[in-house]
């Protein structure tokens, strides 16, 4: 057994850069200020100073403006897709999402019986062009309750969907009057180019949830997450919230943290993500580029890795182990838990030195879990 580890399995942000200072000096402002209102319970909505600072998030973010009254804070992003699946579906019902998705995800509407349609995921994200179709063959009596879609830096596969596709998957939702989920907690780690729109800035469909979150940009552990969405909408949702609100002492730190703005703080915490994000795509490049494809995201934490078909996925598995390394196999991520010759590799909190050493590490162990010498069969990282 390997005494070194290389752990690529979890998304999380870098304790390295966790901002200690500003945090602690958030805290001592907030309680000073709010300890009475932390001996209150929060109710249904929570901080009224988060809220805002939230909402002036993602109004800057997307140029539309977004009303704190309509936003509620949730347990992370999490509680927020529990809550939402709980409110609009009974066991049985069907809710199209990607094929690929959140781990998280597939166990919560497991749990609740929900049967997941796939969509497949390529460069652009989930394939709205065949939602249609897919529409069509569920007919009325499956007709999905909801679209869940994770848009933008989608997890696993680092893919955003593009704006044609968000569109048209307005479109066709309101045409059906199908709520939609946009999980959008991986919005704001963006390293290059253009931050993609959010679907509530493209559409006034008043049948849009928005969900986001602080886990990524701050960190998981504070567990502040939050949902938006029109009337009566909202309140549909809200009605099966039981938990007396979310936590008032974490949520005056963090609003007292971003009073001024959240961008300062979340694109001095993107750039070293950034770094971790091209060694881990320079590493591939350099040790296993014959043989495999990958993503190279310009946001988030996921970097989507695609070997041969020819893999034993448990001898890699058990080769990568012996050697410290792990990462997350594809099948976590498949609606179905398919097999697929996918693994993901998170990066956020894995030290620089790490990503250098571990990912010949890893090209390595899929050199020797293959079971033939057969030639690379695909091009593209979705072919
Ligand atoms: C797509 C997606 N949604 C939601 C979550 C849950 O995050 P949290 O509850 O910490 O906000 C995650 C966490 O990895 C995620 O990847």
């Amino acid at each position: 057994m390997s005494e070194r580890t290389f752990n690529f399995s979890t998304g999380r942000t870098n304790p390295a850069t966790f901002p200690v200072e500003a945090v602690q000096a958030a805290a001592h402002a907030a309680i000073a200020r709010e300890y009475a209102e932390i001996t209150e319970y929060p109710g249904k909505l929570g901080h009224p100073g988060l809220r805002a600072a939230m909402a002036k998030r993602e109004s800057e973010r997307e140029g539309v403006p977004v009303d704190p009254e309509l936003m509620s804070l949730m347990n992370g992003s999490m509680q927020a897709v529990t809550l939402v699946a709980e409110a609009l579906t009974q066991p049985g019902d069907t809710v199209i999402c990607e094929e690929l998705t959140y781990v998280g995800t597939i166990t919560a509407y497991d749990t609740l019986g929900i049967n997941m349609v796939g969509l497949p995921v390529d460069e652009d994200g989930m394939q709205v062009e065949l939602l249609e179709a897919k529409l069509a063959e569920l007919g009325e009596a499956r007709k999905p309750k909801f679209i869940y879609a994770l848009t933008t830096y989608q997890n696993p596969t680092g893919t955003s969907m593009s704006t044609a596709r968000r569109k048209r998957l307005l479109e066709l939702a309101q045409a059906h009057d199908i709520p939609v989920v946009e999980d959008n907690c991986y919005g704001d780690v963006h390293y290059d180019g253009e931050k993609p729109p959010a679907l509530f800035a493209l559409s006034d469909y008043d049948k849009i949830i928005y969900i986001c979150s602080l886990s990524k940009i701050l960190a998981p552990g504070v567990r502040i997450g939050y949902l938006t969405a029109q009337q009566p909408m909202f309140d549909r949702i809200l009605a099966r919230r039981l938990d007396a609100g979310g936590n008032t002492f974490a949520a005056a730190v963090c609003a007292e943290l971003y009073k001024d703005d959240v961008w300062d703080l979340t694109e001095s915490l993107n750039e070293p993500l950034k770094v971790k994000k091209n060694l881990v795509v320079h590493g591939l490049e350099a040790e296993i580029s014959d043989l495999c494809a990958w993503s190279n995201p310009a946001g988030g934490l996921f970097v989507w890795v695609r070997f041969p078909d020819d893999v034993d996925q448990d001898k890699l598995m058990e080769l990568t182990a012996a050697r410290g390394f792990t990462y997350a196999p594809g099948a976590n991520f498949h609606i179905h838990h398919e097999q697929v010759p996918y693994l993901r590799l998170a990066f956020g909190h894995v030290p620089d030195e790490d990503i250098r050493d571990g990912i010949p590490i890893l090209a390595q162990c899929i050199r020797e879990a293959r079971t033939s010498n057969e030639a690379k069969s695909f091009n593209g990282l979705f072919d």
